[in-house]
């Protein structure tokens, strides 16, 4: 009896590894991915300069007119150029990232911009975006498919999404940017995500024989 216990205790250490990589291999697997994010992106922002500078992007400057005012969510908002941008015109602004430095960089354009912003760490591929909250959703340079039914139900109605990425013609053409076609917006790709939405701009290009991309303003 006293050797059989004890041959049942050993079979489930021996084999206890693997029975909690079977059952958390999907979860694992999962975390790790984004943990790679995570370091990629912290070890990219962890330098003194602003590695996407200071200023908005230009898609944002030229038509932060049209976006009613009230509380945004700046969705992956990196160093913080747009929100702060935001901030200094009027909105209450809330951003996440997935990187810390990033996140602490933002608070500090904030500051050393004399406004308020609610920056936090979040990881988008598990955070819940709140329903019915926001009067504008920006996001810009960051490509996640299925966050979008997510982004539609945190707009209050009424409210707006604005939406810039690159495009697969930006790999084609051999410009900066990601190279996996996870992270690149097929041919009006942009335009078929958001058009149960109303469509209030939509381009596609190559911008300055720079970089390729869609940029989208939709309102709920
Ligand atoms: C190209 S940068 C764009 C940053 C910012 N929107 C801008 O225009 O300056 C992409 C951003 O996505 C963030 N990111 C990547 N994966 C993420 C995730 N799963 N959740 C939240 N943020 C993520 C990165 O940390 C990075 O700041």
């Amino acid at each position: 009896m006293i050797l059989s216990t004890r041959f049942y205790l050993s079979v489930v250490f021996l084999y206890l590894p693997g029975i909690i990589y079977f059952f958390l291999h999907p979860v694992a697997s999962l975390s790790f991915a984004n943990s790679q994010d995570k370091m990629f992106w912290d070890k990219k922002y962890g330098t003194e300069a602003y590695i996407f500078g200071k200023e908005p992007v230009e898609f944002l400057r030229e038509h932060i007119g049209l976006l009613p005012r009230g509380k945004v969510l700046d969705i992956a908002m990196g160093e913080g150029r747009n929100a702060v941008f935001l901030a200094k015109h009027g909105f209450e602004v809330d951003g996440c990232d997935i990187s810390e430095r990033a996140i602490k960089k933002a608070r500090e354009l904030a500051r050393e911009s004399n406004v308020a912003i609610h920056a936090f760490v979040a990881d988008l591929e598990t955070y819940q975006l709140p329903k019915d909250t926001y009067d504008v959703i920006a996001c810009f340079y960051y490509l996640q498919r299925d966050l979008v039914p997510q982004m539609k139900a945190a707009l209050k109605p009424g409210g707006m999404i604005i939406y810039e990425t690159y495009t697969t013609e930006n790999r084609e053409h051999g410009f900066e940017g990601p190279k996996n076609m996870n992270y690149l917006l097929k041919p009006n790709e942009l335009l078929d995500l958001f058009k149960d939405l109303k469509i209030i701009y939509y381009r596609e290009l190559v911008l300055n024989n720079k970089k390729a991309i869609a940029s989208l303003i939709a309102k709920k």
